[in-house]
């Protein structure tokens, strides 16, 4: 059963968790976005103001929190790849008190579910003290980040009420991925942008089907482990450390998502006999590298766990994905790890939807 989306929607209907009836209705929020942001020619627009803000920009800096800062880190190479901006991505509660040396032209984004995160407002205050064009790609509509921004963009997904943070994160690389393909439509690399996109929502839905094994395996692996690990490289690495934040946020075990290669630099030595490792394989040329680095733990005694695309997978992974353009994997792993992380919340016995000492929207410094 794949969830319709209806914007207005504030009940949990038949689900048990806000959380899993938000992860279920990514595949809509994403389809929901192609139509939205399309023209009648099948072109994908943004305000023209805004398209040529960021043409003229030198330099993009992405400011967020939590889930919205993992998926600036997927934006940073959407942005990079497909319109050769140099992108930085800055924590918010780093940024408004130590601001990074600025270009000469440059634009912001502010990345943020509920628009009212007390930090990310805080460097937008500065931004607009510097007198810096900046946007909001944020899910509602007149928050205070948006008003405050010079654009907007909505991301369309609906009320998020589960603290933990699902369609949003997809709805954010979504809508960067619009964004880059609106305001680069001639520096495209043959890259049909809104086909891709209606295949990540089919794969996600696969995913979704899939959830019985999922739960098997979680209810196998991760329920008695004290801590676990993510690993992977380049984007691998990204929605690695979202994955991490998912299941710590929502089930305490301590979970930690490291670049690959960095294992050997210091955290392996954590690693102990059944120490859950879970490698991401998605992207070409780091593939074989993160399957070694899989290969050292181990040896360690590690117990691995795979979750790769079908390009990338070998016999005995334990999980396959459908095949999605290499610069989109993020979405439909994304929907595979927080499926991991609500079975483990759900298994341990513990309020998904409310996680201790955590809330929706941080409006504290
Ligand atoms: C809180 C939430 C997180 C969220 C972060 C940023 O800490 O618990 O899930 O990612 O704030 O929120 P925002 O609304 O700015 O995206």
């Amino acid at each position: 059963y794949v969830a319709e989306l209806d914007p207005s929607d504030l009940g949990k209907g038949a689900y048990p968790y806000y959380m899993i009836k938000e992860i279920d209705e990514q595949p809509a929020v994403l389809r929901r976005l192609i139509q939205t942001y399309q023209d009648q020619n099948g072109q994908f627009v943004v305000d023209d103001n805004l398209k040529a803000a960021l043409q003229n920009s030198d330099r993009l800096y992405i400011v967020a929190c939590g889930t919205s800062y993992h998926a600036g880190w997927v934006g940073k190479n959407l942005f990079e790849k497909q319109i050769n901006i140099p992108t930085e991505i800055h924590l918010a509660s780093e940024f408004a008190y130590n601001p990074p040396l600025m270009s000469e032209k440059p634009f912001f984004i502010f990345l943020s579910q509920s628009g009212e995160t007390a930090d990310s407002r805080q460097a937008l205050v500065l931004v607009n003290q510097l007198g810096h064009p900046s946007l909001t790609i944020t899910n509602v509509k007149g928050s205070t980040l948006s008003r405050e921004a010079t654009y907007t963009l909505l991301l369309h997904a609906g009320p998020e009420i589960a603290v933990a943070s699902t369609k949003a994160y997809t709805a954010q690389i979504t809508v960067m991925a619009i964004l880059a393909a609106a305001v680069g439509q001639t520096q495209q690399h043959g890259l049909d942008l809104a086909h891709e996109l209606s295949i990540a929502a089919t794969n996600m839905e696969t995913i979704l089907a899939e959830k019985d094994q999922i739960k098997a395996w979680v209810d196998e692996n991760l329920l008695e482990t004290p801590n676990a690990f993510y690993i992977g490289r380049f984007l691998d690495y990204y929605v690695s450390m979202e994955a991490a934040l998912k299941l710590k946020e929502i089930s305490y075990i301590q979970t930690e998502a490291f670049a690959s290669g960095e294992l050997k630099h210091g955290t392996i030595a954590l690693i102990e006999e059944g120490t859950p490792v879970i490698a991401i394989i998605s992207q070409a040329k780091v593939d074989k590298h993160t399957r070694g680095n899989l290969e050292e733990v181990k040896a360690r005694g590690a117990k691995t766990c795979v979750i790769a695309t079908q390009d990338f997978a070998q016999p005995g992974d334990q999980f396959v994905l459908p095949k999605t353009h290499a610069l989109l994997t993020p979405l439909v792993i994304a929907v595979m790890v927080q499926l991991i992380a609500y079975y483990t919340s759900l298994g341990k016995g513990l309020d998904v939807d409310k996680p201790r000492n955590l809330a929706k929207s941080v409006t504290v410094e």
